[in-house]
């Protein structure tokens, strides 16, 4: 009947690497440079729900953002709708009794719980839903490791944001990358008092995106190489072992040690790019001076492609960790304090 609407809804979270991702040895299937580790925020304060509909009756795809129509046809939304339809022609290749949703029309309605001014990177979150939403609403059989290869081509981190807890995105070797996916490291249940306040770091100016960053660092920096060669694997090692053993003072270590080395590299390029701004080095500072006065890493930060803290701490330690310090406050626009949190969930909430 042209009449029937099949729906799905989903809501996906935000993960902020502590092992950063930064490099493509394939653009347009966003392979990296170097496996990956995040930890998955709470969808109780940052989250996107997405719902889809599809009927026979819809003659072509749509795409609402927060509100606004946007186009379907960028090509990292186009890599997206492309598998999934494909996996979904299997499924009633297999099965000619299924309706042909693979034929129809998809009308996708996305939304963030949180302002996209706030500073945050949204698309891993957005990505992830999208994926996830539509592989509900295909009924795919595809488990979240794989679906997670399909969201890697909208945002290389949104692959992550397919698990909740403590996730790797293992980088792989192979070309067409079928194995350059996201695992599970530890669920949230094995280290859940982990905390992040997120300092919003006031800027007007906007940064290089994360893409383009990538590419300058790739072809200019010499340090790169090094990072990639030397440094990374090992790291990517430790972490994994630190949040095995929910060992702190290791895994702050090499948190901030790797936000570091990443926006070395970034400065380091030709032309350099530089995301921290003089409030995030106050901040870097401040979380050293507080390490140091406890005599152990209790704290630790990271910044993404931009000048925004995430401070990570074990909730026991929060008074401790959250001193007002007036020099700080200056820059800071915002503080969103969440702790680890679930992958992508169903939801009876739809748009
Ligand atoms: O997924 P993208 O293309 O937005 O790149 C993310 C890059 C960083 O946020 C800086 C690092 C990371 O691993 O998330």
């Amino acid at each position: 009947d042209t009449m029937t609407v099949y729906t799905a809804s989903t809501t996906a979270p935000v993960n902020i690497a502590t092992l950063k991702y930064w490099g493509k040895r394939d653009k347009s299937l966003n392979l990296p440079t170097n496996s990956s580790i995040s930890v998955t925020l709470s969808q109780n304060d940052l989250r996107t729900l997405t719902s889809v509909a599809t009927s026979e009756s819809f003659t072509e795809d749509k795409l609402w953002l927060n509100g606004k129509q946007e186009s379907i046809n960028s090509p990292r939304t186009k890599a997206c709708l492309d598998d999934l339809k494909k996996l979904r022609v299997e499924l009633e290749e297999k099965d000619s009794s299924l309706p042909k949703l693979s034929q129809w029309g998809l009308h996708i309605v996305s939304e963030n719980n949180f302002p996209t001014a706030a500073g945050l990177a949204s698309s891993a979150a957005g990505f992830a839903a999208l994926v996830v939403a539509i592989s509900k609403l295909y009924k795919l059989p595809q488990d979240m490791s794989e679906i997670s290869k399909i969201a890697r081509k909208g945002s290389g981190s949104a692959c992550r944001s397919l698990f909740g807890g403590y996730v790797a995105w293992d980088m792989g070797v192979k070309d067409n990358g079928e194995d350059s996916k996201a695992i599970e490291v530890a669920p949230i249940n094995h280290w859940p008092n982990m905390k992040a306040a997120i300092l919003v770091v006031s800027d007007d100016k906007k940064d290089t995106p994360s893409t383009s960053g990538m590419q300058t660092t790739v072809a200019t920096s010499d340090l790169f190489q090094w990072r990639i060669k030397e440094v990374v694997p090992k790291r990517y090692e430790e972490m994994k072992q630190s949040i095995l053993d929910k060992d702190f003072a290791k895994f702050g270590d090499l948190t901030m040690k790797d936000s570091n080395s990443f926006h070395s590299v970034c400065l380091d390029s030709s032309p350099p790019i530089f995301y921290l701004n003089d409030t995030s080095k106050k901040i870097i500072k401040l979380i050293h001076a507080l390490n140091e006065q406890e005599g152990k890493i209790i704290a630790a930060y990271t910044f993404d492609a931009g000048p925004n803290a995430v401070v990570y701490y074990e909730e026991e330690n929060e008074s401790k960790v959250l001193v007002t310090d007036p020099e700080i406050y200056k820059g800071v626009s915002r503080i969103i304090l969440t702790k680890v949190g679930d992958g992508p969930q169903d939801t009876e909430e739809s748009l």
